[in-house]
């Protein structure tokens, strides 16, 4: 008999095993995802690259090597080149329809080397500095009015209230979805969050094809509306470049919809995770309030220590060796992130939150081919979402002591976060 928690777990996660699993790499037992650090240090300290057969995959987790793995193209971040079972079981189980496989083939990750270069200059504009400052206004605003929302209540529940609308209300209007489509735009992407997680469950690939059958269906009408009527948006640019031949139709949607997709959940739990950690590192809380110039620094390190994504994937597409451990061709290597980025031989204490870190060299976006297309984005609406939070509530309380983090290997992120303000 499954427990209240856990079906409620399912019911949201539905792709998450709460039983702990074979091997050195737990990512479901509790005690892991109260504090998964400990066991990452162990992990770090057994193997340069430790086979883990619950994921089918070599698990890295130094610095050094991660770095290494992320900048080889000796590997394809193509995961439908996985020859593991996991990978069979994914694409058994997903029984994915033409045009589900067609968008799955042309994800960022799984698309040619030219095509995938194509479609990152196609939103490198739109992803770059100036014109995610350009869009600062805007991103004030939502925050502005969440937050007054919150000011009236006298306290918030931080990731339902703030930190999970914000993103969407910002990513839906930088591409030019209306801001009314915000539940079922996140609703949809919530569901596709089953592909960066290293476990199988049936019920998690099921919701992510119920999403795509109105998700993509709904892309199309939008492209429609836009390509009669344009307007100042990304979906409406990339719409001249598909005119102009440069992705087809199925690349485009693909693109649309993993923008939506990249662009959320990851926001929300970099917001939830660096309020908890003030919580929990009072004097670094203190030090922002009395420096808020500290913040770009402060935004890496929040990154860096309890980074929004865990882990990364990539297929050696070739016999491999990671410091004298075979990999054979077309086996997954799982880069894992958090553990990369609180390496003591890279970051000293990496326990210790430092808000003015220096030389703070963490993976939490990735690095090489795959470096993710939308830092910019993550900094600015993050350090305008924080400023404004400390601005408006220097006092608000809270309790680090009792922390829910989503059980998730992939993405690391908190439940709910109630304060009083
Ligand atoms: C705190 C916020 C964020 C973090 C920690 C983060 C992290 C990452 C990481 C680690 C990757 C690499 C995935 C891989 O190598 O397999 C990635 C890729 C990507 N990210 Fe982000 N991301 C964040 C925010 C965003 C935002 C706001 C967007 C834009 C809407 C975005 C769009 C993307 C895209 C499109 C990719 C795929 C890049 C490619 O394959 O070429 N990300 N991100």
């Amino acid at each position: 008999m499954l427990g209240l928690a856990q079906r409620a777990v399912e019911a949201k996660w539905p792709m998450v095993a709460l039983r702990p699993v074979a091997g050195r790499y737990h990512p479901y037992d509790p005690a892991f995802i109260a504090d998964p650090y400990r066991h990452l240090d162990r992990l770090r300290a057994t193997a340069p690259a430790y086979y883990s057969k619950v994921t089918g995959s070599y698990l890295v987790s130094s610095h050094a090597v991660a770095t290494d793995v992320l900048g080889d193209r000796r590997y394809t971040s193509n995961r439908m080149l996985d020859s593991s079972l996991r990978n069979r079981m994914f694409m058994r189980l997903g029984k994915f329809s033409p045009t589900e496989k067609q968008a799955l083939d042309n994800t960022l990750a799984n698309v040619s080397a030219d095509t995938h270069q194509r479609m990152r200059n196609a939103i490198s504009q739109d992803f770059g500095k100036r014109r995610i400052t350009a869009l600062l206004p805007r991103i004030e605003y939502w925050v502005d009015r969440l937050l007054d929302e919150a000011a009236a209540r006298g306290r918030i529940e931080l990731i339902d209230d703030f930190a999970a609308k914000l993103p969407i209300l910002v990513v839906a209007e930088l591409l030019g979805f209306p801001p009314r489509d915000r539940r079922r735009l996140q609703e949809w992407s919530d569901s596709y969050l089953v592909l960066v997680d290293p476990m199988i469950r049936g019920a998690g690939i099921k919701r992510m094809s119920g999403a795509f059958h109105e998700f993509d269906p709904y892309i199309a009408d939008t492209l429609r509306r836009k390509q009669a009527d344009p307007d100042d948006d990304l979906i409406s640019r990339l719409l001249e470049r598909h005119r102009a031949g440069e992705f087809d139709d199925a690349q485009l949607r693909t693109l649309i919809m993993m923008l939506m997709i990249a662009g959320h959940e990851v926001i929300t739990n970099l917001l939830g995770n660096a309020v908890a950690s003030l919580l929990r590192f009072p004097e670094q809380r203190r030090r922002l309030c009395a420096e808020p110039e500290l913040m770009p620094t402060a935004i890496e390190e929040f990154i860096r220590f309890e980074s929004p994504i865990q882990a990364v994937w990539r297929i050696a597409a070739e016999d491999l060796d990671i410091e004298g451990v075979h990999v054979p061709a077309w086996r997954a290597v799982t880069v894992l992130i958090g553990a990369a980025n609180n390496d003591p031989g890279q970051f000293p204490e990496p326990r210790r939150l430092d808000l003015g870190r220096a030389d703070n060299r963490h993976l939490g976006f990735a690095l090489g081919a795959h470096y993710c297309a939308g830092p910019w984005l993550a900094r600015i609406e993050a350090a305008a979402a924080l400023s404004r939070f400390l601005e408006r509530f220097p006092n608000f309380r809270g309790d680090a002591t009792r922390l829910r983090w989503k059980p998730a290997a992939g993405l690391r992120g908190l439940y709910e976060l109630p304060l009083a303000l």
